[in-house]
C-alpha cells in the first residue's frame, strides 16, 4: 500500500519568539489507513511534529501535504479532515459549554456557513458519546469533569468529527488501565475502519493486529521509521528511546 495522507518533505519548523528550529529537516510519509506510534523522550519534538501536521507553526523551509493539501495555505480543508487531540488542555471550571455541546462544535466545521446542525450530526455526537462510554455525562458541564473525563470528551470530540486522519498526543496521561484498554480498543476499530492514526504515547495496552509504524524522535529529528509487527512495538521504541547513540 502506497497512498501517502500525510507528506513532510525536509520540514524545518519554529516556535514563535524561539530562536531555534524545534524539528529540522524531517522527511516522513505516512500512507492512508496507517496506524503510527510516535515515541522518543521529553523535548524531542513529538508535540511539535503533531503540530506541524495540523498546520499550528510556521514553517521555515520544506512542505507539509495532508490529505493532498499544503498545510500553509489549505488550513480550512485540511481541518475539516483532521482531529488532533492536544497533550496540555486546561478547562476552566466555569466553562459554559455541556459535553453535548463540546462534541457538537466537532461538527461545526462540517457544516455550510451559518447552517445549524442536523439529525446527521446529532447522530455522530450519540455515537462518539457512546463509543467513549461517556454517554451519561452528555448534559454535564465540560469544566466541573475530572481529568479523565475530560479527556475522553476532547477525544469524542474528534471522533464525532468522523476525521480521514487522527492526530493523539499522550491521550491516555489521565486515564485509568481500564479505560486506557477501552480507548485503545476503540482506536483500533477506528484504524480498522480505515482512519489514519498518528499517536504519541509511552502507552502500548492494545495496538491493531497489523503493522504500526513506528516512530522515533530525538532532539528535533527522527531516529527510526520503520513497520513493523504490534508485538515489537513496545520494545523497539524504549530501546531506541534509550540509546544514547541513536
Ligand atoms: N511554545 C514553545 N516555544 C518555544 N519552544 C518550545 C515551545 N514548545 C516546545 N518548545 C521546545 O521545543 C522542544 C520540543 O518540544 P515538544 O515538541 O513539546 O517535545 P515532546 O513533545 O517530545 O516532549 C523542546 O525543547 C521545547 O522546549
Ligand atoms: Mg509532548
Amino acid at each position: 500500500m502506497n497512498d501517502p495522507i500525510i507528506q513532510l518533505d525536509d520540514v524545518t519548523t519554529i516556535h514563535e519568539g524561539s530562536t531555534h528550529p524545534t524539528i529540522q529537516n524531517i522527511s516522513l510519509k505516512i500512507n492512508r489507513g496507517e496506524f503510527v506510534i510516535v515515541g522518543g523522550p521529553n523535548g524531542a519534538g513529538k508535540t511539535t511534529l503533531l503540530e506541524t501536521i495540523a498546520g499550528r507553526l510556521p514553517i521555515i523551509s520544506g512542505t507539509v501535504l495532508v490529505c493532498g493539501f499544503d498545510v500553509v495555505h489549505h488550513g480550512p480543508q485540511i481541518r475539516k479532515k483532521l482531529g488532533y487531540v492536544i497533550q496540555n488542555f486546561d478547562f476552566d471550571p466555569y466553562t459554559p459549554f455541556t459535553v453535548e455541546e463540546v462534541l457538537l462544535m466537532g461538527r461545526y466545521g462540517l457544516l455550510g456557513f451559518c447552517k445549524r446542525p442536523g439529525s446527521d450530526d446529532f447522530t455522530a455526537v450519540e455515537q462518539s458519546l457512546t463509543q467513549m462510554g461517556i454517554i451519561s455525562l452528555r448534559k454535564s458541564h465540560i469544566g466541573r469533569l475530572s481529568g479523565g473525563q475530560q479527556q475522553k470528551v476532547l477525544i469524542a470530540h474528534n471522533l464525532a468529527k468522523k476525521p480521514d486522519v487522527l492526530l493523539l498526543d499522550e491521550p491516555f496521561s489521565n486515564l485509568d488501565l481500564t479505560t486506557r484498554e477501552h480507548v485503545c480498543d476503540v482506536l483500533c476499530r477506528i484504524a480498522d475502519a480505515g482512519v489514519t492514526i498518528v499517536m504519541v504515547s509511552h502507552a502500548f495496552d492494545a495496538l491493531p493486529a497489523r503493522g504500526v509504524r513506528a516512530v522515533v524522535m530525538k532532539s528535533g529529528k527522527i531516529v527510526l521509521n520503520k513497520v513493523i509487527p504490534p508485538e515489537q512495538v513496545q520494545d523497539t521504541v524504549r530501546h531506541i528511546s534509550n540509546d544514547t547513540n541513536a
